[in-house]
């Protein structure tokens, strides 16, 4: 994929998303004009990933303002609006920066608050590809020097999955572009498949060898010698380095403890909620029933089951080797704490 192709794109009167629901096999996009069909398109995953979800949010106040104007809205109503795309998903703390850091400019008017958003929008991208080259040079250093590297990543965290370029996957273009990528392991992550469906296609887009594998067989490629590192997104990090991803990313982080292989987090500093201690106390966003219970929309359990569904998991900050953000590596488990250091 192209960097100008853009998961999130302000038209000038609204936003247009890709519908992450129909790719790959479509490529769709869903034009959103009020904030109903925005916090729906959040819930949806039309539009998901923590910088992506942030980057919709911020134009979101924008869009408020916008359907506030036509429909003759008190302030209050706004705000209100904004407060619900806020609190369209839990657990990506880089939403609620976001529209809080665009609300800062509300008072300002519409131009103040689209300036803002379109600055979110634009550092985003910068500080993807920052960490592109400071994860690339780091694993290079420390897992790669004789070879062309084996990495696996989990869910997706693309172009798609931020405003453009990518985190964890950006780090994985890094390293393509300079020739020193051998292959990538995509777990195709249950139960929405956003490895399968997002990271494949983007992978396709670029080229990059990959394999598309179940998430129960990570551990066993890991253990089997069979990728040099793993590197992983973020939707919320901790001050002690606990780090929440996509349900699934604790299996691989241990099985690479076990194995003594690097495990990196790639996320902008957006994503390190410094107000919460420990990974007790990030809110792990429980979804629907069916999601588990159904195969493509067709029920597979038996009628009388219940389905257990966190989108999340949180993965103990000693158990990640490395961040890596827009300022560079820090050596999680090696004591260089996201709390001390970002500060
Ligand atoms: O439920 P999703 O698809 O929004 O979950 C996405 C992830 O867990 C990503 O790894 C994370 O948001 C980082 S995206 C750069």
């Amino acid at each position: 994929m192209s960097q100008e192709l853009r998961a999130v794109d302000w038209t000038g009167t609204g936003l247009t998303l890709i519908d992450q629901t129909r790719l790959p096999h479509r490529t769709e996009t869903v034009d959103v004009r009020d904030v109903d069909t925005l916090v729906d398109a959040i819930q949806r995953l039309v539009v998901r990933g923590a910088p992506a979800i942030g980057a919709a949010g911020a134009y979101g106040v924008a869009l408020a303002l916008i359907q506030g104007e036509r429909e003759g809205w008190s302030e209050a109503r706004v705000r209100e609006a904004v407060a619900r795309i806020r609190e369209a998903r839990p657990t990506a703390v880089n939403l609620m920066v976001c529209v809080d850091r665009v609300m800062t400019r509300f008072t300002e008017g519409l131009d103040a608050v689209l300036e803002e958003a379109a600055a979110v929008q634009r550092e985003d991208v910068d500080a993807n590809r920052a960490m592109g080259g400071y994860g690339a040079d780091w694993l290079l250093k420390k897992a790669g020097e004789d070879r062309p590297l084996r990495i696996l990543t989990h869910c997706n965290t693309g172009a798609l999955a931020t405003a453009g370029w990518g985190t964890a996957l950006g780090v994985i273009r890094e390293l393509h572009a300079r020739g020193r990528l051998e292959v990538v392991y995509a777990d195709e992550t249950r139960p929405l498949l956003q490895g399968s469906r997002l990271t494949a296609w983007e992978l396709v887009q670029e080229g990059i060898p990959h394999y598309v594998q179940a998430d129960a067989a990570a551990a066993g490629t890991v253990l089997r010698g069979e990728v040099d590192a793993a590197i992983v997104g973020a939707d919320r990090i901790a001050a002690n380095g606990d780090t929440a991803n996509k349900v699934g990313t604790v299996g691989v982080a241990l099985a690479c403890a076990y194995a003594g292989i690097p495990f990196l987090v790639a996320a902008p500093t957006t994503t390190v909620d410094l107000s919460t201690p420990t990974g007790d106390g990030i809110h792990i966003e429980l979804r629907g029933e069916d999601e588990v219970l159904e195969w493509a929309g067709v029920r597979t359990a038996p009628a009388e089951s219940r389905g257990h569904n966190p989108a999340f998991d949180v993965t103990p900050g000693r158990l990640v080797t490395g961040l890596v953000t827009e300022r560079g590596v820090l050596e999680v488990s090696a004591g260089e704490l996201p709390g001390d250091r970002l500060r």
